[in-house]
């Protein structure tokens, strides 16, 4: 199936919803001041708004600013922290362990991110692991950080089971993002994926736009096919590749949840419907300086070199351009930068309740169609 054909592709672009165009300037001042209204710092509360509206512009819309209803929600129930106060546990040259103290998941990982590329540069490379954390969201927006300064980043975390290893009908293995980028002249090459078909978080947005999702998105609790996405909620969504993409999440919850010492699918609790109990995730970040490796202008010929080649490549029928990994994103977020952000009716309203809810000015004025 083509990829254009998917409903959440419409979801992206609005297309058959009524839809409200934003200032991503306006929507990250806005969620940001929603979180400050829950004790947040104005530091932490910019990073996460930051955060949810880097994946509204990049197209990722099921991590973006639909997720601040429930990230309030937590910190209102007190299962998070608003206040981040990270402890380093144990910290070897090439490898740190931090304790999150239950604080917000973004606010935690751009804090490891950037000790990770710190301890890189003086020693090469650096893991950064990171326990008692919460949902990080579109786990692109790390690595990107890495890529910044001139290093390849990479990040991956345990997360709520939603894929079944290869040969159970049970959800049991996080669907754990994998993220990865490498710095060019221009944007970063970013491959960001879930080891499934597809993140559970888009199943969850179709549920709440109402709409159904394409088949072999998702199986239902019995293990079989669905497009109704409440059934997909209450089963798993289907890995790529099979035994290899089951494979991979084993090895996020091995890095991110058993040796960072924070818990591994079904033993982290839910982001959406566990209001008594911490996440308890865990997530992993690393940074290799490529300046230790090679000076970074002839890496970076040798990235353009590649690009080129592949660029140049011959086409598949139909295929009007070869994209390197992260490419859409980036360019729907430079577009999105200029022209503003297409976000639901039902995402924009309920970013209008939740200023009246939280006590503070609703500032998002539709600025286009
Ligand atoms: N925090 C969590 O627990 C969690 C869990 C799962 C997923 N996520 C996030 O969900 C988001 C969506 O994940 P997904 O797997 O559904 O992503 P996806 O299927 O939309 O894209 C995966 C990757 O494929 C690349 N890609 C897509 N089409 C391409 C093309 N035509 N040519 C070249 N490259 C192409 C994209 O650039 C991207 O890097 C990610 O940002 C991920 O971090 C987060």
């Amino acid at each position: 199936m083509n990829k254009a054909d998917f409903s959440y592709e419409k979801i992206v672009k609005g297309e058959g919803f009524q839809t409200h165009t934003v200032k991503w300037e306006a929507l990250r001042d806005y969620c940001k001041r929603l979180f400050m209204s829950q004790s947040m710092p104005e530091e932490d509360a910019f990073t996460v708004a930051d955060a949810l509206v880097d994946a509204d512009l990049s197209g990722v819309p099921s991590h973006g600013t639909t997720r601040t209803q429930i990230y309030l929600k937590r910190l209102e129930a007190g299962v998070v922290n608003p206040v981040f106060k990270p402890v380093i546990e144990k910290e070897n040259p090439a490898s740190v362990l931090v304790n999150a103290n239950n604080g917000n998941g973004m606010v935690a990982g751009k804090y490891a991110m950037e000790l990770a590329c710190k301890k890189a540069r003086d020693n090469g490379s650096c893991f950064v692991f990171v326990n008692h954390s919460n949902h990080i969201g579109m786990a692109g927006y790390y690595p990107k950080i890495a890529a910044s300064k001139g290093m390849i980043g990479f990040t991956t975390t345990s997360a709520n089971p939603g894929i079944a290893p290869w040969g159970s009908r049970q959800p049991f293995l996080g669907t754990s993002p994998i993220a990865i980028a490498a710095p060019t002249r221009g944007d970063p090459v970013l491959l960001d994926m879930a080891p499934s078909q597809v993140a559970m978080g888009k199943v969850v947005l179709a549920a709440k736009l109402g709409t159904a999702i394409p088949e072999g998105w998702a199986l239902d609790a019995d293990g079989k096919p669905t497009t109704d996405p409440n059934e997909g909620k209450k089963g798993s969504v289907v890995p790529i590749g099979g035994p290899k993409g089951s494979g991979l999440s084993f090895f996020s919850q091995i890095l991110g949840g058993i040796l960072s010492g924070a818990q591994y699918g079904p033993h982290v609790n839910t982001l959406y419907y566990d209001f008594k109990n911490p996440q308890e995730m865990g997530h992993v970040f690393a940074a290799i300086d490529i300046s230790g490796l090679m000076d970074l202008n002839v890496f970076q010929d040798r990235m353009e070199t590649i690009i080129r080649e592949i660029k140049a490549l011959p086409r598949i029928e139909g295929v009007m351009e070869i994209f390197l990994p992260g490419e859409i994103e980036m360019r729907l977020r430079k577009q999105r930068m200029r022209e503003g952000i297409q976000i639901t009716d039902v995402v924009y309203q309920e970013l209008k309740d939740l200023g009246e809810k939280y006590g503070v000015q609703f500032s998002l004025e539709s600025c286009g169609e």
